[in-house]
C-alpha cells in the first residue's frame, strides 16, 4: 500500500484490544444470535453529520484525513484480497458508507479504475471529495445516498465494500432488526450475480454475520485478522469476511 495519508487511528483500530469502541457489545454466539446488542449514538445520522463535519473542518484546516477505522491494515487486508481473487482493475466497486474516501483513495493507487463511494452523510461526501482532490484523483464519483433508502440507483456493482458501515446501521436505536434486514435487501440490489461482497466488522461475530447473510449469499472466505487475548481466551476483535452473491 502506498504511504499513509496524515490521519488519527480509530478507536475501533484492530492493533489496540484495549478500547472501549463499538465492539464492546461483540458476542460469540453459537446460532448468530443478535439480541445482546446495545444501541448507540454511532447508529445515527446525526452523529456521522456532526463528526464528518468536525473532520471536514480539520481536513481543511490541517490537512488530516480523520479517523482511519480498523486502522491501516485494514484496507490492505482488502486490497491484498482482491488482488489474490483477481479482480480485474476496471471492476466496478462501491464502497458503502466511505467516510472520508481514504479506502477509495488506497484502491485508486493500487490502479482500481471504476470505483462508486457512498454515504449518507454529507459531510462525509463533501471530506471524500476533498481528499480525493488532495490527492489528484478526479475520476471516483462520491454521492450522497442513503444506502438502505432502496433507490434502485447502486446496481450491478462487480464488488460491494463495507468496512463498518453495517456494524454502525446496526447500532441503530430505532427499527434496529428493520435495517438490518434492508442492509442485506440493499446488498442484493446493489450487487450483480457472483458479485463480492467484502466486509470488515468488529461488531460481529463470523458467526453471527454468516447467519445474516445466509440468504442469497455465499461464504466465500475469512481474512486472516490479528487475534487477541482476554481473560485467558483467544479471539478477533475485527471479523473481515468474503461472500458471494449468487445467482
Ligand atoms: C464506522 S464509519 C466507517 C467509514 C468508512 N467506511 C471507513 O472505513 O473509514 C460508518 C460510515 O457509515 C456511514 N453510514 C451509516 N449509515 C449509512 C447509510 N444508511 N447509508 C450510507 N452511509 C451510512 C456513516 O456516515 C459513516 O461514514
Amino acid at each position: 500500500m502506498s504511504r499513509p495519508l496524515p490521519h488519527r487511528s480509530s478507536m475501533a483500530d484492530e492493533s489496540d484490544s484495549t478500547h472501549g469502541g463499538p465492539n464492546s457489545t461483540k458476542r460469540d454466539g453459537p446460532k448468530g444470535g443478535e439480541d445482546d446488542f446495545v444501541p448507540s449514538k454511532l447508529g445515527t445520522k446525526q452523529y456521522w453529520d456532526e463528526a464528518y463535519q468536525t473532520e471536514l473542518e480539520t481536513f481543511r484546516d490541517i490537512g488530516d484525513v480523520g479517523e482511519i477505522w480498523f486502522g491501516e491494515q485494514s484496507m490492505g487486508r482488502v486490497i491484498r484480497w482482491m488482488e489474490k481473487a483477481e479482480i480485474p482493475k476496471n471492476a466496478s466497486i462501491l464502497d458503502i458508507g466511505t467516510g472520508n474516501g481514504v479506502l477509495l483513495v488506497e484502491l485508486a493507487k493500487e490502479g482500481y479504475t471504476n470505483l462508486t463511494g457512498i454515504d449518507y452523510s454529507a459531510a462525509s461526501v463533501a471530506l471524500a471529495m476533498d481528499v480525493l482532490q488532495a490527492e489528484d484523483l478526479n475520476n471516483i464519483s462520491v454521492k450522497e445516498v442513503d444506502f438502505l433508502s432502496g433507490s434502485g440507483e447502486l446496481k450491478d456493482f462487480d464488488v460491494c465494500v463495507d468496512k463498518g458501515t453495517f456494524d454502525a446501521i446496526s447500532l441503530n436505536p430505532e427499527n434496529t432488526n428493520e435495517v438490518r434486514i434492508r442492509y442485506v435487501q440493499a446488498l442484493g440490489d446493489a450487487l450483480k450475480e457472483g458479485g463480492y461482497f467484502v466486509i470488515t466488522s468488529c461488531n460481529w461475530t463470523k458467526e453471527q454475520l454468516l447467519h445474516r447473510f445466509c440468504s442469497g449469499f455465499e461464504f466465500v472466505q475469512q481474512l486472516p485478522t490479528p487475534s487477541i487475548q482476554f481473560g485467558g481466551k483467544t479471539g478477533n476483535n475485527v471479523t473481515a469476511l468474503i461472500f458471494k452473491r449468487l445467482h
